[in-house]
């Protein structure tokens, strides 16, 4: 794991952009991992600004989203497809057809996740996955006791996440109970992981699952186990780091060549 504290959420989420920017560079046709949430809305920004001004190109791109609310169609303001389409998509030359979203009104819920995976393999997987953490530890909506190797399924929302959540609806009570989300095991495969966690909300989770043990009850400690896993930190996200200091130590004196690694 490589720890990378900012002093806010914007410059974590310049710094995340600056390493997804440099891997489309090298691979135009990379496949990506998207995630939704209030967390990766600054990075999108960036990653908008740097299409609009840099010519950062999207088009040979495939996307495939972590997770969606199982009910609600893109006509719902709530969902997931709805949220990239505003956030992300409208604003990037992403073509649509290699844009990837779990269905959240599929009738066959089980085929839907299998056909999920099977394309996320066809693709030739996830090249960089950009990942949220929740206030319990959850990653996409792998919440705690969540299999460490599990793939694409249903899974039933917390009454923390339904919580936390909320603000993105009319009301705690519109919040789904379920979900469908890219496994931990799926997120696991993704050749690099992003993790971005800003808020001293999150400052809990990020302790466990940076410096706690490996365990079903913090899923994100699973990318204790990842070989390129990076976690952009503002200094509230940060604050129950134990090893804080050696952490920065290590960021400010990488040799040059490593930084975009
Ligand atoms: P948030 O959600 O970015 O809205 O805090 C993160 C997550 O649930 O993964």
């Amino acid at each position: 794991m490589e720890i990378i504290i900012s002093p806010d959420s914007a410059t974590a989420s310049r710094e995340a952009a600056r390493f997804l920017a440099a891997r489309i560079r090298k691979n135009p046709g990379a496949v990506l991992g998207l995630a939704t949430g209030s967390t990766p809305v600054p990075l999108y920004r960036e990653i908008i600004r740097r299409h609009r001004e840099e010519g950062l190109d999207f088009s040979g791109c495939t996307s495939f989203n972590l997770d969606e609310y199982v009910g609600l169609g893109a006509d719902h303001p709530a969902s997931y497809r709805r949220f990239m389409q505003e956030n992300l998509f409208s604003a990037i030359n992403l073509p649509a057809d290699r844009i990837h979203i779990p269905d959240g009104l599929a009738s066959d819920i089980p085929a839907h996740c299998a056909a999920y995976e099977k394309s996320i393999l066809d693709a030739g997987g996830i090249d960089v996955q950009i990942l949220g953490i929740g206030s319990d530890g959850h990653v996409g909506f792998n919440e705690p006791t969540s299999s460490l190797a599990s793939r694409t399924r249903i899974k039933t929302l917390t009454t923390r996440t339904r919580s936390d959540n909320a603000h993105f609806f009319d009301s705690e009570n519109d919040v789904p109970h379920h979900v469908i989300t890219m496994g931990i095991g799926t997120i696991m495969e993704a050749r690099a992981v992003l993790l971005l966690a800003f808020g001293e909300n999150k400052a809990e989770a990020v302790a466990g699952a940076v410096e706690g043990p490996i365990s079903a009850n913090n899923p994100a400690s699973i990318l204790q186990m990842h070989p390129t896993a990076k976690i952009y930190l503002d200094e509230k996200s940060a604050s129950l780091l134990k090893r804080r200091d050696y952490y920065r130590w290590v960021r400010d004196n990488k040799p040059d060549w490593q930084r975009d690694c």
